[in-house]
């Protein structure tokens, strides 16, 4: 069991274009050679310029969703086949933001996930509790029902080519993040739910970020949990020198 850490930058709906250009650059610049895999995530509309400015380097590209048909008459919506054409790797599957603002279903996670894998893109599918249901002691069970909506049917072969995230929505883009202790646990849990559906095997090598005000002053502290193998990072990845902090502490 190796897992190769995972830092991905979710720029959600921020950056001009030529600032996303910049922003990359910036990364890439940056960057040292290290075992960290990196990705990011910029708007629809900057897939193609980002991807340009990524081209020659490690970093990969990844979308911020899809939707689960191929073509057709989906007003406002992208497909994976658009996504590849773009040479994105990566899509958020179940962000927080969709599940609370879009009506994101643990179905609709799940058609998003196959046809991701269909399509041969890697989803980053994020699952997580809200302070409500931590706060009445369900953070366990939200967990297993979004993993088990969310991965119905899926394969483990698929399973293999998926990134998971754990996302305390009450830890999204509030500077309030989760303790080391806390993060751990949640992971320990999601590794054990995958365990229980697709075996030890599996579970081993399936890779759990942690995302939710995840900052280079607590990345270190996080990252170093055994079962936290890299972050998904809203705000910090906006300014290079931050996301490159964090990329270090991986
Ligand atoms: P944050 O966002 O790092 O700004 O908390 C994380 C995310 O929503 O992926």
């Amino acid at each position: 069991m190796s897992r190769t850490p995972i830092i991905a930058g979710n720029w959600k709906m921020n950056t001009g274009i030529a600032q996303g250009e910049a922003l990359a650059a910036a990364i890439v610049d940056g960057m040292s050679p290290s075992q960290v895999e990196v990705v990011l995530c910029p708007p629809y509309t900057h897939l193609t310029r980002v991807g340009a400015v990524l081209a020659n380097s490690p970093v990969m590209l990844g979308a911020q969703d899809l939707h689960w048909e191929d073509h057709g008459a989906y007003t406002g919506k992208v497909s994976a086949a658009m996504l590849k054409e773009a040479r994105v790797n990566y899509v958020i599957v179940g962000h927080s933001e969709q599940r609370s603002y879009f009506h994101e279903s643990d179905e609709s996670v799940n058609r998003k996930i196959s046809r991701c894998l269909i399509a041969g893109l890697h989803p980053i599918v994020c699952v997580g509790e809200t302070l409500e249901e931590r706060k009445s002691g369900r953070t366990n069970e939200v967990l297993s029902t979004q993993i088990r909506g969310g991965f119905a049917g899926i394969a483990a072969q698929g399973v293999r080519h998926c990134v998971v995230a754990y996302e305390p929505v009450w830890a999204i883009g509030t500077g309030v993040v989760a303790s080391e202790q806390q993060a751990q646990e949640a992971h320990a849990f999601i590794r054990g739910e995958f365990e229980a559906i697709y075996g030890a095997m599996v579970a081993g090598d399936l890779r759990i970020q942690y995302g939710g005000s995840m900052k280079p002053q607590n990345a270190a502290g996080l990252l170093a949990q055994p079962d936290i193998d890299g972050g998904l990072i809203g705000g910090a990845s906006l300014n290079a020198e931050s996301f490159l902090g964090i990329i270090r502490a991986a």
